[in-house]
């Protein structure tokens, strides 16, 4: 180290004398409005706070290596998936979702699941959760619905009943409501639990050849849950337990490890589909698109800084790169807009040049000045385009095929169109097929636990309109809801069943 390294300074390189007691009139004086280094110190200070995320802000992230181990190159011309035994580096960020900066790692949420490669054709983000559907199937809700799982106007705290009100009005929440309600709600550490794109999107090949793909990450840990009951005790422990779990694990050397698969539907299936494909609250099943081998992540390096690699990175559904495409799937639209835009007021409008997010094969483009802009601007070069100076060029061969949607621009959403109004089947194959015997008391314990929370005057309706839900999708599990709550179910039977109930 050179010796002006060793020295404490302040931000413009100034020496310091003295970093413990501010210059004064005497040993016992006021203080002295020249004492600089005491301003910087503390304005600095002032200023260490961002915006944290308006949904995810609890996060824990860890950088890592995705390595190719199977060709899907008949599907993607991107150069990450050319051959078996490529590698990039990459950065995982997990979280929950409605709790802010502070709040506990085992509350019972969805968790976020987002992973950036630093890919040769640029940084390719999946933005995904631990589940694969999502509450609500058009962006327009996604507000909304939010504000229920944060806190309420007047009262500042957690409410069920706005929750369950939300969710007995939007029937299509109620396929994840069942996994947020499963054990899977309550995951026993980040390392142990699956990660989805949920949304579909697209590969295109080299041949410009379009397919429909969803991405699932199968954790090599094993999937391990928190009980409601185990949840609630380890959050009186320690509301770290996630990050900690993480940091300690990758400290050990017991990097966590996720096998990347994708499902891939054609086009000519995509319109035989019996549900709308693009539908977000809904999966393909694996029996009729089984999953397909893809690579292997591995998370085998902490942060060095928390706030500038974790706090710092923004991960965007926009950020694809070159044989990965979008899909028609609406939700997945409107997030195209609202990460970069959510960015921009959290990161500020450089944001792409923080170290983390920076594109380590990033080209040129004509983006000039703003807030924090602080690598060297484009230099001399034009900052207009097109120029007769520079030789940049924009390649038509990075163009997609055309999208064959059969539809008018203006449609709005058609409930009667088929394929868009069952809200029901799914949910209850879940019920029926992917949860065990145990699976299924503990998903109605912790429905019922939760719905006791529901108050007010409206009480009644909204348990009643949610018990419909539960009994369109399996009539067991409406039965064991309402059991859990002491409702007396036979309004909800018809009369030669509610007698033997
Ligand atoms: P399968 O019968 O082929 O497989 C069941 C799936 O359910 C497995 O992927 C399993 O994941 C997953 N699963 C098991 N327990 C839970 C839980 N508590 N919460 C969330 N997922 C769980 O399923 P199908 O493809 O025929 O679909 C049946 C139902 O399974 C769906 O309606 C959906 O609710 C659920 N599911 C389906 C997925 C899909 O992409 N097809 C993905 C995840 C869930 P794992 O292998 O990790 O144990
Ligand atoms: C974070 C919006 C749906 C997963 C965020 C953020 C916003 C947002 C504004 C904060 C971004 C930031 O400040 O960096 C939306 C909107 C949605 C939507 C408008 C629907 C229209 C979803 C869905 C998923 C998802 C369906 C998963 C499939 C995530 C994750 C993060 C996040 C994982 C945290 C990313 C990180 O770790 O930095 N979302 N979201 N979101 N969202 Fe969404």
């Amino acid at each position: 180290m050179s010796e002006q390294n060793q020295k404490l300074t302040t931000a413009s390189g100034r020496p310091y004398a003295e970093n413990e007691n501010t210059q004064s009139v005497g040993p016992r004086g006021p203080l002295l409005l020249q004492d600089y280094i005491l301003h910087e110190k503390m304005a600095h200070f002032n200023r260490e706070r961002i915006p944290e995320r308006v949904v995810h802000a609890k996060g824990s992230g860890a950088f890592g290596t995705f390595t190719v181990t199977h060709d899907i190159s008949q599907y993607t011309k991107a150069k990450l998936f050319s051959k078996i035994g490529n590698q990039c580096r990459m950065l995982a960020r997990f979280s929950t979702v409605g709790g802010e900066k502070g709040s506990a790692d085992t509350e019972r949420d969805p968790r976020g699941f987002a992973v950036k490669f630093y890919t040769e054709d640029g940084n390719w983000d999946l933005v995904g959760n631990n589940t694969p559907v999502f509450f609500v199937k058009d962006p327009k809700k996604f507000g909304d619905f939010i504000h229920t799982q944060k806190r309420d106007p007047r009262t500042n705290c957690k409410s069920p009943t706005m929750m369950w009100d939300f969710w007995s009005l939007n029937p299509e929440s109620l396929h994840q409501v069942l996994i947020l309600m499963s054990d899977r709600g309550t995951p026993f550490s980040y390392r142990h639990m699956n990660g989805y794109s949920s949304h579909t999107f697209s590969m295109i090949n080299a041949a410009n050849e379009r397919v429909w793909v969803k991405f699932h990450f199968k954790t090599a840990q094993g999937i391990k849950n928190f009980t409601n009951d185990e949840a609630a005790t380890m959050k009186s422990q320690d509301l770290d337990h996630a990050q900690r779990d993480l940091v300690q694990a990758i400290d050990r050397g017991e990097f966590p490890r996720w096998n990347l698969k994708i499902q891939v539907m054609t086009e000519v299936q995509a319109k035989a589909f019996p549900f709308n494909p693009f539908d977000l609250s809904k999966i393909w099943p694996h029996a009729d698109y089984p999953l397909i081998d893809v690579g292997t992540m591995e998370l085998n390096e902490v942060p060095a800084n928390y706030f500038a690699q974790v706090e710092q990175a923004a991960f965007a559904p926009a950020h694809i790169v070159d044989g990965i495409g979008y899909s028609p799937d609406k939700m997945l639209q409107g997030r195209l807009l609202s990460y970069p835009d959510a960015h921009r007021y959290r990161l500020g409008v450089n944001y792409e040049q923080i170290p983390v997010n920076r594109c380590p094969y990033m080209g040129r483009n004509y983006q000039r000045d703003g807030h924090m802009r602080v690598d060297d601007n484009g230099g001399s070069s034009p900052n207009y385009f097109p120029n007769s100076v520079d030789d940049i060029v924009v390649d038509q061969s990075y163009k997609e095929p055309a999208w064959s949607l059969e539809s008018t621009l203006a449609d709005w959403y058609d409930r009667n169109a088929p394929g868009e109004n069952d809200h029901y089947t799914q949910p209850g194959w879940f019920y029926r097929k992917a949860l065990n015997e145990q699976d299924r008391k503990n998903l109605i314990n912790n429905i019922a636990g939760a719905m006791k929370g529901i108050e007010g005057p409206k009480k009644d309706m909204i348990i009643n309109r949610q018990l419909c839900h539960f009994f369109r999708a399996d009539i067991q599990l409406g039965l064991g809801v309402a059991a859990g709550l002491g409702v007396d179910v036979s309004d909800f039977m018809p009369a030669s069943q509610s007698q033997s109930v």
